[in-house]
């Protein structure tokens, strides 16, 4: 059995979590690589290699606790600003990744998908992403999104794009559009929408991930950095978030019997 069993070890007993408080759609943003590296005297890419072992983890976690959608921002349209040595490292980084963690995550039952755009997208990243999606298209316990030049402006954009194409060749009625047509437009349509929206390392922003599929999710922001992420930590926020007092808009009235006259 290896290091990143999903099941429970006596260290990692999962809290016996309501069934409804189980966020069905996670969304994380895996921050702070390049600050735990750099706070230890180390390099950026440091940081990235220990994030492996984090992800791996919350996966099994995530398992454990019966979360069915996991969502990843591993590489967002924006990173390509970065330096040109932390850039080839994370494209050939992210390839290794997948290739060495498909069978393990195959055996675990989890279905890997891709989510993002394949311009400037490295060639040999994407042949990877389709065979980890390939070998694992019959799994059904755990759906894993990596999102890999991945921006949620151009996700909306290009679906945009395509919504008036299909308007264009009479497949659409011009004035038909609904919020179903755009969500069935998006490249991540598999997916229920977002519950939990985490991130990591204290920062609390989107950062361009999931906007349309988050307009009601709840927002958990941990201090924690990235490579030092584990199950414990992602059950720490299942906690945090079944808390919450999820009201899509609507209200109930309950007057204080206590406080009135
Ligand atoms: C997240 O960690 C990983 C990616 C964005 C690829 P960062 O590299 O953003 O780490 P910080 O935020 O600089 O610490
Ligand atoms: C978001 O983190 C992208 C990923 C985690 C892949 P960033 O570190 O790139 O976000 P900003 O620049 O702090 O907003
Ligand atoms: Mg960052």
């Amino acid at each position: 059995m290896s290091e990143f069993s999903p099941v429970a070890k006596p260290e990692f007993e999962v809290p016996d979590f309501e069934p409804n408080a189980v966020p069905k759609h996670i969304a994380i943003v895996m921050d702070g690589n390049g600050r735990w590296a750099n706070a230890r005297g180390l390099t950026r890419v440091e940081g990235h290699k220990a994030g492996e072992a984090a992800l791996l983890d919350v996966v099994a976690g995530a398992i454990q606790a019966g979360v069915k959608n996991l969502t990843v921002y591993a590489f967002s349209t924006e990173n390509w600003k970065r330096s040109p040595d932390e850039v080839r490292f994370l494209m050939g980084f992210n390839r290794e990744v997948l290739r060495k963690r498909r069978d393990q995550l195959n055996a675990w039952g989890v279905r890997i998908r891709w989510a993002g755009r394949r311009p400037k997208l490295w060639l040999s990243v994407i042949s990877e992403l389709k065979a980890a999606e390939k070998l694992t298209r019959n799994n059904d316990t755990l759906t894993l999104t990596m999102c890999v030049n991945y921006g949620s402006r151009i996700e909306i954009t290009d679906a945009i794009n395509a919504i008036t194409e299909d308007v264009a060749s009479g497949k659409l009625k011009p004035g038909s559009v609904t919020e179903k047509t755009v969500q069935k437009y998006l490249n991540t349509n598999y997916l229920p929408d977002v519950d939990l929206f985490l991130r990591s390392s204290g920062e609390q922003r989107a950062s361009n991930f999931l906007l349309w599929q988050s307009a009601y999710a709840e927002f958990v922001f941990l201090d924690t950095l990235w490579p030092d992420f584990n199950r414990t930590t992602l059950w720490q926020a299942i906690d945090a978030y079944s808390g919450r007092d999820r009201r899509f808009g609507g209200a109930v009235d309950k007057p204080n019997t206590a406080s009135s006259k």
